[in-house]
């Protein structure tokens, strides 16, 4: 039983949180840097360390002074992500831990969205099958147990949320790509185009998402065409492969439980679709704690502490970090 601040720097968000017993969170704060970013279409990694390093020091300030309880522990994402946007976080809390003498405790990127489905009201126990949707990743995993993973699956080239941003691009729609695809497909068709879900035949978990933005692509040039129903018939393939595949794989490990978490989570189509559709125990993390967040990361370094899996001081980002 502990309480964790948790810092999150991956990418363009700064979170910040402090959750008690890997549960309940006490503060969550987090500063986006999507208004920065949006003039160049994407995120641009020098960027994104300054900003990280401009705003940190005042968000932890806030978190703490909103929080009475003492912090037992600090908790940073080691990776993967960017390598200058990780090292600010990583950097603050080990001279956080180092300055209060407490434990630092490392967290990989993606087990901190795994861990982002005990912040809900209703919390999953292991086993559990996990589909992560993201901006960087999109893979299947079966978990076991707490900090015993094994990918079933991944994709071989663009992530699922990675597919929505550079779609979104092609359609002139606003970065971040998912929720502006989002509502655009509100007011489209979704069988206006019959955009190709690829390897749904293949019996493996292996996701393709580059042939669906190659697919897009090829159909805005061939002339003028209506952005709600390209966008709707785009969301609609890309949330399409997710069913099939997590369908299969519920098929293939018999599993009773599946959480489904990152970024792409928070997609409308497809929590509807993962609520209605499959005969599994459900776990969504609240929309808040879908993308990028503090308590996630403060969520899995509390497991981790419980677990005896803290870092030391010498611990460094790793952009490429592996579960
Ligand atoms: O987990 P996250 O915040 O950052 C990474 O770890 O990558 O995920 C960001 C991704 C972006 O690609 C964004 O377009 C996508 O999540 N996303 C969505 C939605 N909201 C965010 N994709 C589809 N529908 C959404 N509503
Ligand atoms: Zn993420």
């Amino acid at each position: 039983m502990s309480v964790v601040l948790g810092i999150e720097s991956s990418c363009d968000e700064t979170g910040i949180a402090i959750v008690k017993n890997g549960t309940e969170v006490l503060a969550n704060e987090i500063a986006s840097q999507i208004d920065i970013h949006k003039v160049f279409g994407g995120v641009v990694p020098e960027i994104a360390s300054r900003q990280h390093t401009k705003i940190i020091s005042q968000l932890v300030d806030q978190v703490l002074k909103s929080v009475d309880e003492p912090i037992d522990a600090i908790a940073a994402t080691q990776g993967p992500g960017l390598m200058g946007a990780l090292m600010v976080g990583l950097s603050f809390a080990k001279a956080l831990a180092y300055s209060w003498k407490l434990p630092f405790v490392p967290v990989h990127h993606i087990e901190g969205h795994l861990f982002s489905a005990f912040l809900g009201e209703k919390v999953p126990e292991f086993p559990f099958l996990a589909l992560i949707v993201s901006g960087g990743h999109t893979q299947i995993i079966q978990c076991d147990q707490a900090h015993h993973y094994r990918i079933l699956g991944t994709t071989r080239d663009d992530a699922v949320g990675e597919s929505f941003d550079k779609v979104a691009r092609l359609l002139d729609l606003p970065y971040p790509g998912g929720p502006s695809i989002q509502k655009a497909a509100v007011d489209g068709d979704p069988r206006a185009f019959d955009f190709p879900r690829a390897m749904r035949h293949k019996g493996n978990l292996e996701f393709s998402y580059s042939g669906l933005k190659t697919a897009v692509l090829y159909t805005l040039q061939e002339g003028e065409k209506d952005v709600a129903d390209v966008a709707a018939s785009f969301q609609a393939a890309a949330i399409d492969i997710l069913l099939i595949k997590i369908k299969q794989a519920i098929h293939q490990t018999s599993a009773q439980r599946l959480v489904v978490a990152g970024g792409v989570a928070a997609n409308q189509l497809l929590r509807d679709r993962i609520t209605t559709e499959l005969d599994v125990d459900v776990f969504l993390p609240p929309f808040k704690y879908c993308i990028d967040n503090g308590a996630m990361i403060a969520a899995a370094g509390h497991s981790r502490l419980e677990h005896g899996l803290t870092g030391d001081f010498s611990t460094t980002p790793n952009p490429s970090l592996s579960l």
